[in-house]
């Protein structure tokens, strides 16, 4: 760690954060480990554990759970040549993101020499940009079950011929994978916080484990876990790979992965119709997942979405909003320390008492 926190040696015990470790310096230190032993510290653990002692805690707990390992992109490394070679490449210090993100490398660039065709003008039509786009701020106020059970339409199978037709596809029409949902407490009027499995041809949600409490350490603590913390539910998409294996064997969790895609976008066009806002997490320590979802062996988590009325109260909220959280963890908890508080004073009283009593 030398040259991440400017000292020779470091004891077992010794708090990185003791030695003056920025956040900046915390991502740093979790790209060194990535580079060295292929294996990603989840930055919130990192600071719970800033020590070398804890950090190889951490190790040696993520090798015994390797082969159960729940999130496939978790551990993606030689699962395809192209992915491994370029993994072999360090991963990005913050501050060099955003300039590598301004190439827009997903573009190609290469292509000087063709003389490139104008398609026929259309409109465009901006508003469906605006529509469907990533809420990380939340109106406080509850969510109502009809909002919530118009989101899940989206979802719904309906009978066409005798049979059952979705609004997305699935290879082979097996639709392996299943929507998930958890619910903070005093969020949602009339369910009881906890989680739920939601049956897309019942159109009806199976409690699974009433008031039980997603552990907030779920999600990472600078990006995530603020937005967490405002959402009124959270959405789980989980593949039943044992409904897909027999057909597409080992081709199986990159099928249910793209079926969890179209999912998803399905969901984010449909949220604001039902003035909901949504905001995909893609990296999530997903450890209490599986008991909280009485999930079996062969489920596999593949993406997740948290998910609120969408808030007006403030204009600067819906400028700021769609912009991902950056700077230094102390200036964004401060931040949204003071953001909750002054949101909390536009409530009423009686929302207040609700909130208090369901927390
Ligand atoms: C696979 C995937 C994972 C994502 N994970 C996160 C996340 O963990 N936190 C977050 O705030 N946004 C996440 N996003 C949302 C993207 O940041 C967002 O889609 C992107 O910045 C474009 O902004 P827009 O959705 O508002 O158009 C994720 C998006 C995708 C497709």
């Amino acid at each position: 760690m030398k040259q991440v926190l400017g000292v020779d040696s470091l004891d077992a015990d010794t708090d990185f954060l003791t030695l003056g470790a920025t956040s900046i310096d915390m991502i740093r230190i979790v790209n060194r480990i990535e580079k060295e032993l292929s294996y990603r510290p989840a930055i919130d653990e990192l600071y719970r554990t800033p020590t070398v002692a804890g950090l190889s805690r951490l190790y040696a707990k993520q090798v015994g759970e390797s082969v159960s390992s729940q999130i496939g992109i978790a551990n993606l490394k030689g699962v395809h040549p192209v992915l491994s070679r370029l993994l072999d490449v360090p991963a990005l210090d913050p501050a060099d993101r955003d300039a590598f993100k301004q190439q827009q490398p997903g573009l190609r660039s290469d292509l000087e020499d063709a003389v490139a065709i104008a398609l026929p003008a259309v409109n465009l039509d901006e508003g469906l940009y605006w529509q469907r786009r990533s809420h990380r701020q939340f109106s406080l106020k509850p969510v109502d079950q009809t909002q919530l059970s118009e989101l899940l339409q989206c979802l719904r199978s309906c009978q066409l011929n005798e049979k059952h037709k979705y609004r997305y596809g699935s290879a082979g029409g097996l639709y392996p994978v299943q929507t998930y949902l958890y619910v903070q407490p005093g969020r949602i009027s009339g369910l009881t916080h906890g989680t739920y499995y939601y049956h897309p041809i019942e159109h009806r949600l199976y409690p699974l484990r009433l008031n039980a409490e997603l552990d907030p350490s779920t999600y990472d603590r600078l990006i995530n876990r603020p937005i967490f913390h405002e959402a009124a539910f959270s959405l789980f998409l989980v593949g039943q790979l044992a409904a897909m294996t027999p057909i597409y064997r080992e081709a199986s969790l990159h099928y249910a992965t793209i079926e969890a895609g179209l999912i998803t976008q399905l969901l984010e066009m449909s949220a604001p119709i039902c003035n909901l806002g949504l905001c995909q997490v893609g990296e999530i320590n997903s450890s209490s997942i599986r008991q909280l979802f009485k999930l079996d062996d062969n489920h596999v988590l593949l993406h997740s979405l948290l998910g609120g009325a969408v808030d007006t109260t403030t204009v600067e909220g819906v400028v700021a909003q769609n912009e991902v959280r950056d700077g230094s963890f102390d200036q964004v908890a401060d931040q949204e320390a003071a953001r909750l508080l002054q949101r909390i004073d536009q409530l009423s009283d009686e929302d207040v008492a609700r909130l208090l009593e369901e927390n």
